[in-house]
């Protein structure tokens, strides 16, 4: 018999510790919407006892999400960390404490500086405390795969007997490997169905060696009933493990594992494409599912044998996981109603009234500037506009720049605006940029450092969007910055000032505004 496997989403808590990677509030609406199209089981909002930021961020997302999406957040073993996510995740429907407490001698030695039955025993007194605000308790034994299967075990035992619903085994650091792995979670579950046979068993992986999926995998053929992934793979070092592989991996092998997610297929390039536009964090090319080379096949020989018979070299197609090749081309005079069915095709509502209209005249804006609107620039309007930062104004905005470029003195004038202030200064620099960012840093008083700065194409057509993301260094901090346009000098200066603005943010120039702060202000 088929089994169905619960997937549970990290990306907005393990993937989002990415530097460089935080999202604002309402970004993180935006990605839960699309985690609750793709119809993953259990969303992890987020790590609420860490900011107030993260505590609103999971407090939203369980209000807008939480009605048919179950919502977890992460806690320590202590009163104050279940505290905050049991208040920040109450509103929904279905919602589980996640708490995590190390289990390998490195983390009870080192990191508590505790006996191991001290250890112990604060995992079952918090289990014991998060039973008294919630029914569903997910107990992390963090570094499993690392630790003495006996205390291990011991500690599982005990969780359970205390209340733990779910058991989570993390290879926390990457260190496992499949078979070692699967025979670990083989050996668990059998102990367990014994216990209490009503106790899902979960893993959640890390991909330090590369072999995050496989371990996953692995342990689904050996009895997990749970795995925790991201989308793209994200997450801190080489990442967690990638939900987009798992799931496609369990369905093309489906004979072969016997077992089945609820993950609704065809929204995997989207949301995998949501998450890149949010984090400004590509994903590589010939990455699987979800990387842009997946699907393309440029050898002759396979395409010779894809043309007589498709399955010769795919073993899914792209259109499975939604990477559908039929594509509308609008123009400025595409009218209302074409531009509304491209936005739904997408898989977004339009919206009513003014909203509706608002995305509209952005859309004509876009038309008048490109001629031709794809796809992929309907998708980057509609996540921008709904993912807009509200402009505070303690925070610079541009009003208008002029770059002149040359091999002798390439200058910029450019004019911010802060509030109800204006201020203009001119600065030449080694390059266009050099003299812009010179310029933009004069202006606004902040010794920044410039340490990265990317620019890609994001659309086809002559008049492609291009989308810049930075890296600056303030304080011995980094923050990053993106934005996009179809002039890529004018994306250029408005990711710098996203950046700028992250900076004033995390120095607490406006507290009111930390609360929805873009990209790195936390
Ligand atoms: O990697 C890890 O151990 C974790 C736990 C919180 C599950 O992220
Ligand atoms: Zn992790």
């Amino acid at each position: 018999m088929e089994r169905n496997i619960i997937v549970l989403d990290t990306t907005l808590r393990d993937g989002e510790q990415v530097p460089g990677a935080k999202l604002n509030v309402q970004q993180k609406i935006e990605f839960a919407q699309q985690l609750k199209r793709l119809n993953v089981d259990i969303i992890e909002a987020g790590f609420p006892a860490s900011s107030a930021g993260d505590f609103q961020a999971v407090q939203e997302i369980a209000r807008t999400v939480g009605d048919s999406v179950s919502i977890t957040a992460l806690a320590r073993a202590v009163k104050g960390d279940i505290d905050a996510v049991y208040e920040s995740i109450k509103l929904a429907q279905n919602p589980l404490i996640h708490i995590v407490l190390g289990t390998s001698n490195i983390h009870v030695e080192k990191k508590f500086n505790r006996s191991k039955d001290a250890v112990l025993q604060m995992g079952v007194d918090a289990v014991k405390y998060a039973k008294t605000l919630l029914p569903q308790v997910q107990y992390s034994t963090e570094d499993a795969s690392r630790s003495d299967f006996e205390y291990l075990w011991k500690t599982i035992e005990a969780v359970v007997k205390a209340g733990a619903t779910m058991i989570n085994v993390p290879d926390t650091v990457g260190y496992a490997v499949p078979d070692e792995f699967g025979e670990l979670i083989r050996k668990i579950n059998e102990r367990l169905k014994n216990l209490n046979d009503q106790v899902i068993l979960s893993v959640h992986c890390h991909n330090d060696l590369g072999l995050a999926t496989a371990n996953t995998l692995s342990a689904v053929r050996n009895g997990a009933q749970k795995v925790e992934c991201t989308i793209n793979g994200l997450g801190e070092r080489a990442g967690n493990t990638s939900l987009e592989e798992v799931v496609m991996g369990l369905k093309v092998r489906e004979n072969h594992f016997k077992a089945s997610t609820n993950v609704q297929l065809k929204e995997l390039i989207r949301t995998s494409r949501l998450l890149t536009h949010l984090t400004g964090l590509d994903v590589q090319v010939n990455k699987a599912i979800t990387g842009e080379n997946a699907f393309a096949h440029s050898s002759g020989i396979h395409q010779d044998g894809l043309l007589k018979d498709k399955q010769v070299y795919e073993i899914m197609s792209p259109e499975e996981v939604g990477a559908d090749s039929m594509e509308l081309i609008l123009t400025a005079r595409s009218g209302r109603h074409a531009f509304k069915n491209a936005v739904e095709k997408l898989g977004f509502e339009t919206g009513e009234g003014e909203d509706f209209e608002a995305l509209f005249e952005k859309f004509l804006l876009l038309a008048d500037a490109k001629k031709e609107v794809y796809d992929h620039d309907v998708f980057y309007l509609v996540t921008q506009h709904r993912t807009h930062e509200e402009v505070s104004s303690h925070l610079y905005e541009l009003d208008s720049f002029q770059v002149v470029t040359n091999d002798l003195y390439p200058t910029a004038t450019v004019k911010l605006k802060k509030g109800s202030e204006t201020f203009r200064d001119s600065m030449v620099g080694d390059g266009p940029i050099d003299a812009l960012y010179s310029a933009i840093k004069a202006l606004v008083g902040l010794d920044v450092q410039l340490k990265d700065y990317k620019i890609n194409s994001l659309s086809r057509g002559k008049e492609a969007i291009g989308r810049v993301n930075i890296r600056i260094e303030y304080q011995g901090k980094i923050y990053s910055g993106r934005a996009m346009d179809t002039d890529i000098i004018k994306a250029s200066a408005l990711a710098f000032l996203n950046g700028i603005n992250a900076v004033l943010l995390d120095a607490g120039h406006d507290s009111q505004a930390q609360a929805q702060a873009p990209v790195s202000a936390r």
